[in-house]
């Protein structure tokens, strides 16, 4: 599976991808803040991944549920069932990955960033069949290197926070589609970096609009927002 990403909507060709959703118009993660990302007319979400004690793919960010739910422990040692009884914000559950991909309407692309160790070989098989486009990502290029193992057909993107040289080795061993740098470390010297070692740079997280342009004239190809609506007009 390889289908490429949708065309932007913006005019200057920049990719608006919901940071967790839509994070700071509704509860992070939840099939809410995903709705409210489609309906302001994204291209693409982006969404993190933990394993439950069960093993059950869960969308969730944080290693630990005390930050977005009413609940406090670490998503590894709650079983599904538990972790559905929690409210993530506003009545909203913390959906499993099959119930955000089964919501989010199949043009839109969807970026899977592996959050937790061990969550791999279940993304490969949850994606398999999927015809939609996608990305899969992480910190943890080792459990990234271990997904692209499993599914080199699937587009994949080493994320980094602090600027490393070597990302650029590491994109080139998983034939990375995109590096997906964060936002204070993106600067025309690191853009021109990656767009020179043949990979799209996506730049996480931008909330201004003035920013989102000034990234795509350094060769950005889209960024992550926890307010699409600042980046976009508005759906028709
Ligand atoms: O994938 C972009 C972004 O989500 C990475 O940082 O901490 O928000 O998952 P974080
Ligand atoms: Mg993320």
């Amino acid at each position: 599976m390889d289908a490429p990403w949708p065309k932007p909507r913006r005019d200057d060709g920049l990719w608006v991808i919901g940071h967790r959703g839509a994070a700071g118009l509704a509860p992070e993660n939840t099939l809410a803040s995903f709705s409210q990302a489609v309906r302001l007319g994204v291209d693409a979400v982006e969404l993190d991944v933990h394993l439950s004690v069960d093993e059950r793919l869960v969308v969730i960010h944080d290693e630990r549920v005390d930050r977005t739910t009413d609940g406090n422990g670490q998503v590894t040692a709650t079983t599904l069932a538990a972790l559905r009884r929690l409210d993530a914000g506003h009545g909203e559950r913390i959906p499993t990955l099959d119930e955000v991909l089964e919501a989010v309407p199949p043009r839109i692309a969807v970026n899977i960033e592996l959050k937790g160790r061990g969550t791999a070989a279940p993304v490969a098989r949850a994606v398999t069949g999927c015809t939609r486009p996608l990305l899969v990502s992480a910190f943890d290029h080792a459990e990234l290197a271990r997904f692209h193992g499993l599914f080199s057909a699937i587009p994949c993107a080493p994320l980094l926070a602090k600027w490393q040289p070597g990302v650029l080795d590491t994109a080139r061993a998983l034939d990375a589609w995109s590096v997906n740098l964060a936002d204070r470390i993106a600067n025309t010297a690191t853009v021109t970096a990656v767009r020179e070692s043949g990979r799209l740079c996506l730049v996480y997280t931008v909330n201004d609009a003035e920013r989102a342009a000034a990234l795509r004239a350094m060769g950005v190809a889209g960024v992550f927002s926890d307010f699409p609506d600042r980046l976009l007009e508005p759906a028709c």
